[in-house]
Order: C-alpha cells, then structure tokens, then sequence
C-alpha cells in the first residue's frame, strides 16, 4: 500500500508528534538501560531522574493528541533508535570503567536530538496558532534544555 503524502503544515505536525511519541518511548526504554550500566550511584539517580520526567513529557503528548482530536498512534523515529543501538554498541565494546562516560555521552546525544525535535514543534505549533500545543511543547523543551545541561556538566565531572 503506498504511503499517504504529507501535504500541509497540520499534517506535518500530526506527523511529528506522532514521532515524538516514539522519540519518548525510545528515550525511557535507554535512560532504563543506561541506569543499568551506569557504576556511580549519582549517576543512576540522575537517569532514574529522567525517566520520571520523559514519563511526564509522555503525558504532555498524549494531552497534545487529545488537544488536537487526534487518535494516539505512533509513527517511526530511526534517529532515536539509532541512537539507542550506538549506545548499546559501544557499551559492549567497552571496558566497564568506561561504562559511566559512555552512559552519560550517549544520553547527551539523545537530548540534543529532542531539543531539535521540540524546537521544530514548537515553531509549527505556533505558526498553526495552537496556543496550548505549543506551550505543553515549550514545556518539554525546557525539560529537555535542563537535562542537557545537567548531562554535560556531569560530563565534565567525569572527563576532567
Ligand atoms: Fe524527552
């Protein structure tokens, strides 16, 4: 069955939240893997942390769907995906004293591509003018802004 074409801007935001979704269910099940291989304790609870927010953030989608009378399905998000096999690749490839790092990076990398995904719907959001998608949108971005900050300074703990 050929695949239906993305025609507008409101097809283009159903789309990427539909996305987005997924984005988040790839990001709870590597921040569970990352707690895992993560050896310090600090940084555990900084991805046990994070989970609960993504948990939060999933919820701020599935009001974002209900906003939008959309139904709540998803579409595919290889990037995040990828980013999730890279992490697992290199975490097998590598000694476990390296294994806090590894976490930490890979999360990072995770982050700057929500942050990228957010911006991109907040901008659609409100040039659609749906004012209250966009601000339960710019609320993810700001979670996701902090947790990158977080990340890298505890980054830069680990790398000094
Ligand atoms: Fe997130």
């Amino acid at each position: 069955m050929a695949q239906q074409k993305i025609e507008n801007p409101e097809e283009l935001l159903h789309y990427q939240i539909r996305s987005a979704l997924t984005m988040e269910q790839h990001s709870l099940e590597a921040l569970e893997e990352l707690e895992l291989a993560a050896r310090d304790s600090k940084i555990k609870k900084l991805f046990s942390h994070h989970s609960d927010e993504t948990r939060e953030q999933i919820a701020n989608l599935e009001k974002v769907f209900t906003l939008l009378e959309y139904e709540q399905t998803t579409a595919p998000s290889p990037a995040t995906t990828g980013i999730k096999t890279q992490a697992a690749a290199l975490l097998d490839k590598a000694d476990s004293k390296l294994h806090n790092q590894i976490a930490v990076m890979s999360a990072l990398g995770n982050e700057h591509f929500e942050i990228s995904a957010y911006t991109g719907l907040v901008l659609l959001s409100e040039s659609l003018k749906v004012a209250d998608v966009a601000k339960l949108l710019q609320d993810n971005l700001d979670q996701e802004q902090h947790t990158s900050e977080e990340l890298l300074s505890t980054l830069k703990e680990l790398t000094q």
